[in-house]
């Protein structure tokens, strides 16, 4: 089966999100396998938004883990005491970082990362997975993103 995502790219990112969604979600919908849909909406959103890095981390015990993604190699594992990925972890809430470099305890995974965003997935009052994006842009991300994403992550958790 040829599957194809497409989303023009003179569009503004709200424009671009908006064709990606529907296209996401058909491409989820028949697929139970978590870490297959993971994958996919990973290589869907490096891919069309032109990220630097997209990826999940998975919760476990007092670690995050390295999870599906697209990019550059990452950190495999990391204290949730440490990084964007750890404060949002514990604050349970999405993180928007414009500038990583005056993020204190900032993980640097890629120096070519300047900004990045990190949302939670909650189950039962518990962040069980993050989504991590990073980009090459400083400012690249803002409440649009959040909105766009969580939507995203709704389709599969
Ligand atoms: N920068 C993240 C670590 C993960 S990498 O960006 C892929 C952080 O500070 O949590």
């Amino acid at each position: 089966m040829a599957f194809e995502i497409y989303v023009e790219e003179n569009l503004n990112k709200n424009e671009k999100y908006a064709q990606l969604l529907p296209q996401i979600k058909s491409l989820v919908e028949n697929e139970t396998d978590l870490i297959a849909n993971l994958a996919n909406i990973c290589a869907a959103l490096k891919y069309t938004m032109n990220f630097l890095w997209v990826g999940f981390y998975r919760v476990e015990g007092e670690e995050l883990v390295l999870s599906v993604f697209q990019g550059p190699v990452a950190c495999t594992r990391f204290s949730i005491q440490k990084g964007v990925c750890g404060a949002c972890v514990r604050q349970k809430q999405p993180i928007i970082v414009p500038n990583v470099h005056l993020f204190e305890g900032h993980i640097a995974c890629n120096h070519q990362s300047n900004s990045e965003i990190v949302i939670p997935v909650l189950k039962n009052g518990t962040v069980s997975w993050v989504l991590d994006i990073d980009s090459e842009h400083f400012d690249c991300f803002d409440e649009a993103d959040v909105f766009f994403l969580q939507k995203i992550l709704e389709l599969v958790f």
